[in-house]
């Protein structure tokens, strides 16, 4: 067998070796030599400079100049773009699949990937575009299965599949069936018979995603390329495919919860702001379309919750967050969180104990945004705060100052207290994007008003209008009152 002549480059140094070592000799660091194919004759080096001049025209090698165009004078072929038929996906993609374009769409195992392109291929067959599902990583009859299950689409099993790990076979099929859509699940399971790498090695993905890339341009094939995650959230493989591809999604959630998000984290044919909500139910993925609906009606009355009125892109999102603060035995005491990230924790944290005089250095404390939704913005700062505060002081949130109704004791229930705001290191609260739409929101929902930078410069204000008083007579900081 005839293998392509490859060598083994530094990431980092660009050093090559003719094998594959743990550290590189170049620059001493570990595991960063790949392999990649090499030209024959000119060799590695040529790229490092070694090659001589060759006379008249060297610059270029003796290769003819191209000529550039005026971008005026460019012609753009606006072809319409494929509708997947499901409004969320065809949102965060921002307006359907582009013709030709390459997609990357990455999750953790079991979230829910490949049922989210059986959908996605089986809309698209049934509205008779050729579509193709490659699978090197369950057998025709395995995605069988999971086509018969998706009873809401009656494309599922009209979408013709190929169960191949060769990358030849597959570019050789896509040539000669020139699907409009083809989904690769996943690119961690397809190689290059020509590269000796495993497959999924950083070496072969990238030269799987290339070539790959190369008949998708040509033959105007939309293709989504399946990616898995590693432990740490990161796309598994180099993160050169990042950069390769025409747009990369995110497909996240907790497993054992119903909800996905899917997110865009980079597009070049829309935004990266849209994020679209899913439900896996026993018959594939339900659209959300409402999803602030869902999350205020399944909101809790308890200390410790509060609903924040976040952004998901361009679309104003109510989610619940929930707090968690007990006495800790452990030194540092445990920060954990769901959805928000750590170090936001930690400020809120520090500005409560600082500005609001309320101390957490000796208490656990446990922050969840409900139904596995991530909210990585500034706005949620205010959220964690309330709901912190008001689990460490054991009182339900409400708006009715001291004499908040009592779900304990049998009073009308109040409505959840809704609020957004960025925390500032010196006890403000700062304003954030669209205040406008997540106040109306809010009162979409009959959650008005809302605690607010507007309505609070401080955090110290907002305790004190969203924290009724404990009742006279009670304990001074100990748990709630159940
Ligand atoms: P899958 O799409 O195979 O996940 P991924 O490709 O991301 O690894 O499916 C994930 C899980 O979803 C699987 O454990 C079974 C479950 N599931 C449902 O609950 N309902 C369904 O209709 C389908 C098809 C799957
Ligand atoms: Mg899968």
């Amino acid at each position: 067998m005839a293998r392509v002549a490859t060598a083994h480059v530094c990431s980092a140094c660009g050093h090559q070796s003719p094998r594959w070592l743990g550290q590189c000799p170049g620059c001493g660091a570990w595991g960063t030599l790949n392999e990649e194919r090499v030209e024959r004759g000119g060799g590695g080096a040529s790229r490092r400079g070694g090659g001589a001049a060759r006379g008249p025209g060297a610059a270029g090698r003796g290769a003819p100049a191209g000529r550039p165009t005026r971008l005026g004078d460019v012609t753009t072929s606006r072809v319409p773009r494929l509708q997947t038929g499901l409004a969320e996906v065809d949102r965060v993609l921002g307006g359907g699949l582009v013709p030709g374009s390459l997609v990357l769409l990455g999750g953790s195992p079991g979230i829910g990937k490949s049922t989210l392109l059986n959908m996605v291929l089986g809309r698209l067959a049934d509205a008779g575009r050729r579509t193709l599902y490659v699978s090197g990583e369950e057998s025709a009859s395995q995605v069988r299965l999971r086509a018969e299950r998706l009873a809401g689409i009656p494309g599922a099993l009209d979408v013709p599949i190929l169960a191949e790990t060769d990358l030849d076979t597959v570019l050789s099929t896509l040539e000669q069936e020139r699907p409009d859509v083809c989904v690769i699940d996943s690119v961690q399971t397809l190689h290059d018979a020509e590269l000796s790498g495993a497959p999924g090695s950083v070496g072969q993905v990238r030269e799987v995603a290339s070539r790959l890339m190369g008949v998708a341009k040509r033959l105007d094939i939309a293709t989504v390329l399946v990616g898995h995650v590693t432990k740490e959230g990161a796309l598994a493989g180099p993160r050169v495919l990042e950069h390769l591809v025409d747009c990369v999604l995110q497909f996240e959630g907790e497993r054992e919860r119903t909800y996905r998000t899917l997110r865009a984290q980079k597009n070049r044919f829309g935004s990266t702001n849209e994020a679209g909500v899913f439900e896996m139910h026993g018959s594939g993925l339900v659209e959300v379309l409402d999803p602030s609906a869902r999350f205020v009606g399944e909101a809790t009355r308890a200390p410790g919750s509060v609903v924040l009125c976040a952004m998901e892109g361009s679309r104003p999102l109510l989610v619940e967050v929930q707090a968690l603060v007990s006495p800790s035995e452990l030194v540092p005491p445990r920060r954990v969180c769901n959805g928000i990230d750590r170090n936001r924790l930690a400020l809120v944290l520090a500005v409560l104990g600082r500005h609001a005089g309320l101390s957490t250095s000796t208490s656990d404390v446990f922050v969840n945004v409900v139904g596995g939704i991530r909210v990585d913005e500034p706005g949620a700062d205010l959220a964690v705060a309330l709901a912190v505060a008001s689990a460490a002081r054991g009182v339900v949130p409400g708006l009715g100052g001291p004499g908040a109704p009592d779900p304990q004791a049998g009073a009308t229930v109040a409505p959840p207290v809704a609020c957004f705001g960025e925390v500032g290191l010196t006890g403000e609260l700062r304003g954030v994007a669209h205040g406008d739409r997540r106040l109306s929101e809010a009162r979409k929902f009959g959650l008005d008003p809302v605690v607010s930078p507007e309505r609070c410069p401080t955090l110290r204000d907002a305790l004190r209008t969203a924290l009724p008083r404990r009742p006279q007579g009670g304990g001074r900081n100990g748990p709630g009152r159940e």
